[in-house]
């Protein structure tokens, strides 16, 4: 079975994690968020995959390579300016087969995707689209059926007057028959959410309903419940195994006796933790970092090599990759940091702030 996976969106709700690299390859607990993805559609036997890219498209490959995907093809199609969803794969058609996934980049999810395809042949459809349920589906795609699960109404964005009870959003997980893109001009811009689906006859476009975890990553706060359900377990992944016993993931090589460490934490390989440190529960630290003495970290996630002086205190919040932190700094909750800001002694980043990348904030 053959995928394309839609990378290539800017992250703009992601900022500033995504301004020095492009989403997918943001790291979701020391791991590219994308690489959730290629591990789940290789569970379920997919060994092409095409990735569709734009922006900072060399990173996402570099991230891809270092992450590791024996057994999958991977194949780059990249976009000189953005061609919209429908549009990027219309881009990549002379890769395609008859019939193949698309998939947005940006999503965490376990669902059974076999049956999906099993539907889509059953049905004859042209196209399947997997729906789940959400409270709120004003910032998604608005699914309505009839009884035989025909789509008779697609609708991107809706307005919170037009949402039914027990709304049913776009998972944005489809298998298509390649033919749905001669709906589409080659080179121009064009999204399958408002320009194909809602075009197509209700015969031939088909909901299958999707079971089990789902999230759509593209806001700090949702990247923020991703790192909680994954250190939860809530869905199958690499750190499942890992986090088995106790609830901790420490690297070996890592000496954790004079801290308190609250499970569950991920600490990977190269960090440094000072004496009288706690590291509280959803705790993420990626490789290289070095926290000072008596500092308090608290469902903080810390990329890859930044550097904490004494006493720093971190509530919920993300910090990119070598992020500098005074000594006696505050971040607090709902905060993001960009890649390589410095954030000075003394300093206290406020509720919900954005520290853009290379920045440096006084105290
Ligand atoms: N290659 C390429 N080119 N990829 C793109 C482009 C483009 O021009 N534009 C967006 N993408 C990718 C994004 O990187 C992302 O992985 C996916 O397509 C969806 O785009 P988003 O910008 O994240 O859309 P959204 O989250 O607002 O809404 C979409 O996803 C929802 C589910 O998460 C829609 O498909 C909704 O209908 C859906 O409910
Ligand atoms: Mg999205």
């Amino acid at each position: 079975m053959q995928a394309v996976i839609l990378s290539g969106g800017q992250g703009t709700r992601l900022r500033p994690l995504t301004s020095t690299m492009p989403k997918p390859s943001v790291p979701l607990v020391n791991r590219p968020m994308i690489s959730y993805m290629v591990d789940w559609l290789h569970g379920y036997g997919v060994r092409d995959i095409v990735m569709s890219v734009g922006f900072l498209a060399d990173g996402l490959r570099a991230a891809l390579d270092d992450a590791g995907h024996d057994g999958v093809e991977i194949r780059y199609v990249e976009e000189h300016e953005p061609l919209g969803t429908a549009g990027a794969v219309k881009h990549a058609q002379q890769f395609l087969d008859e019939r193949f996934l698309v998939l947005n980049g940006d999503v965490l999810t376990a669902f059974d995707i076999a049956a999906e395809i099993d539907q889509h042949d059953r049905t004859g459809a042209r196209a399947t689209l997997a729906l789940v349920p959400v409270d709120d589906p004003t910032a998604y795609g608005l699914v309505l059926t009839d009884e035989q699960s025909r789509i008779t109404d697609f609708l991107e964005k809706p307005a919170a007057a037009d949402v039914p009870d027990n709304p049913r959003i776009n998972a944005g997980a489809y298998v298509l028959q390649r033919d749905v893109l001669d709906m589409i001009e080659p080179g121009v811009n064009a999204s399958f959410e408002h320009d194909v689906f809602p075009h197509l006859p209700t015969e031939e476009i088909y909901a299958f309903d999707a079971e089990g975890y789902w999230l759509d990553l593209g806001t700090p706060e949702r990247y923020m419940d991703a790192t909680r359900d994954l250190l939860d377990r809530k869905l199958d992944s690499w750190l499942a195994e890992r986090l088995m016993a106790g609830g901790l993931a420490i690297e070996p090589g890592v000496d954790t006796a004079g801290c308190q460490i609250e499970p569950p934490t991920v600490i990977a390989e190269g960090c440094e933790l000072g004496d009288g440190s706690r590291i509280a529960a959803y705790t993420v630290l990626s490789h290289g970092c070095h926290i000072g003495e008596n500092c308090e970290l608290d469902r903080a996630v810390l990329q890859r090599g930044c550097t904490l002086g004494d006493g720093v205190r971190v509530t919920n919040a993300i910090l990119g990759p070598g992020v500098q932190i005074g000594a006696g700094a505050t971040v607090c909750t709902g905060s993001v940091i960009g890649e390589g800001a410095v954030i000075e002694p003394g300093a206290t980043i406020g509720a919900g702030s954005r520290v853009e990348a290379g920045a440096t904030a006084a105290a």
